[in-house]
């Protein structure tokens, strides 16, 4: 008998058992799964995302009256949310960009990022943080990701480090906080900059500070999924005037800001601006950001203590003194927990209690871009062949990652806006798939 099979039915077994005990006679969890033809464990719905409130319309229709609709020239609704993102931080300064793709390019190009350098940063991230590092024809060069947290994992960034690499972009995934101590420090003894791209992690804390005040620059984006949306829009965020004054020249066309100054078209630049409207969209939504923040903390953490109890799924471990704001909520799903069922049959299987769900993000950098990139004329004329076959193979060599990619599982933020006993129809939905993980994956 193969005694592996034999333990794992023991674990489902006893954790069956364990929820009948402490769950009496009413048991969902003893329930049959909606895919066996069950109830599904959540028959309502789910907060909407995003919501447009009517009193915030008077301050849009003003703008669009205004006739004042680009920014160029400073001032209006766009330099008013400047001032409150900062505030709302505790960064010295805020700079509103068009977009958060566009708040990186900026950021990585005052930070000295060029054609030919290598910028190290997380693989397990949305492809915009490699595009942002391939726009400047640089070489995004993962990191590994840490299994239990799901971001970067420090102790594997000092073993990528090359004569070209020039800055770490650490991604703050999902609103947790990377664990930016031991980064900053790799970062300041080996002379790099530090971007942080917090793009999902509005009000995220790590240590007493919030996360994009944390290295020399940080991005957000406030894209239509995203906990601050309008449309588009992004941000950068830092403490140092002088590299504020250079992001904001760059993403103005290269007009003189600050002590950034100089004669006529002194530098380069493009127009990555915000418009009025996306500000004004913004600074109305400031409060809700933060009281929504708080109910996705209290639910999440409610989450965690209920989800460790179940064998197999692991909520991720946020680093000391951090707080996540959870723009998605993960969960590291070990099928052997459940019979083997694979992880694609279980995300079905919670959709169909009503829980929505996904996979997370997938080995991307194999699929195409990274390829065509270093395939192209111009990365084959910055770096010498052995070099980009080196880089080329080292893509199959992110163990953490991979495990990651194959064993995600994520429920998206709105999820976690709904009330207390939603967040106990998730923990229901996912024990009954337990209990009856053997005939489902048979199913
Ligand atoms: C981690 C991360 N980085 C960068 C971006 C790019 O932001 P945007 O879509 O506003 O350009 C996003 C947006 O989804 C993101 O999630």
């Amino acid at each position: 008998m193969d005694r592996k099979v034999d333990r794992r039915r023991f674990v489902a077994a006893t954790a069956a058992a364990g929820v009948g005990l402490m769950m009496g006679a009413a048991n969902p969890a003893a329930e049959k799964p909606a895919l066996l033809g069950g109830k599904r464990a959540h028959s309502g719905g789910w907060p909407a995302w995003p919501e447009w409130r009517q009193p915030w319309e008077a301050d849009v229709l003003k703008v669009l009256r205004s006739g004042v609709w680009c920014s160029a020239g400073g001032g209006g609704k766009v330099t008013e949310f400047e001032a409150a993102y900062a505030k709302l931080l505790g960064a010295k300064r805020c700079l509103a960009t068009a977009s958060g793709t566009t708040a990186l390019i900026t950021s990585l190009h005052v930070v000295g990022v060029d054609a030919g350098d290598e910028v190290i940063c997380s693989p397990f991230t949305f492809n915009a943080t490699y595009n942002a590092i391939l726009n400047h024809k640089a070489l995004p060069v993962f990191a590994d990701t840490d299994p239990a947290t799901l971001t970067i994992d420090p102790a594997s960034i000092e073993s990528r480090i090359t004569d070209r690499t020039r800055a770490i972009l650490p991604v703050h995934i999902y609103g947790m906080p990377c664990d930016m101590d031991a980064i900053c420090a790799i970062a300041k003894k080996h002379d790099m900059a530090v971007v942080e791209d917090a793009c999902q992690a509005w009000l995220a804390e790590y240590r007493g500070r919030k996360c994009g005040t944390l290295g020399d620059l940080g991005c957000f984006s406030f894209q239509n999924s995203k906990h601050l949306p309008a449309g588009e829009g992004g941000a950068v965020t830092g403490n140092s005037d002088p590299l504020l004054d250079r992001c904001h020249s760059f993403h103005n066309c290269g007009r003189a800001t600050g002590t950034f100054r100089g004669r006529g078209s002194f530098t380069r630049g493009g127009n990555y601006r915000m418009q009025h409207f996306q500000a004004a969209m913004l600074l109305q939504q400031i409060d809700k950001l933060v009281q929504e923040t708080e109910v996705r903390q209290a639910n999440a953490d409610y989450l965690m203590e209920q989800l460790r109890q179940i064998p197999g799924i692991a909520p991720a471990r946020l680093p000391e003194h951090s707080r996540a704001v959870w723009h998605m909520f993960p969960l590291r799903y070990d099928a052997h927990q459940f019979h083997g069922l694979p992880r694609e049959k279980f995300v079905h299987a919670l959709a169909a209690e009503g829980i929505p769900c996904g996979g997370g993000y997938s080995e991307q950098y194999l699929d195409g871009m990274i390829d065509e990139a270093i395939q192209s004329r111009g990365y084959r004329r910055l770096w010498p062949a052995e070099r980009l076959t080196a880089y080329r193979d080292s893509l199959r060599n992110l163990p953490g990652n991979r495990r990651v990619c194959a064993t995600t599982v994520v429920l998206p933020q709105n999820l976690l806006l709904a009330e207390r006993g939603s967040m106990d129809h998730i923990v229901d939905a996912i024990r009954k798939i337990q209990v009856h993980s053997e005939a489902l994956a048979s199913a």
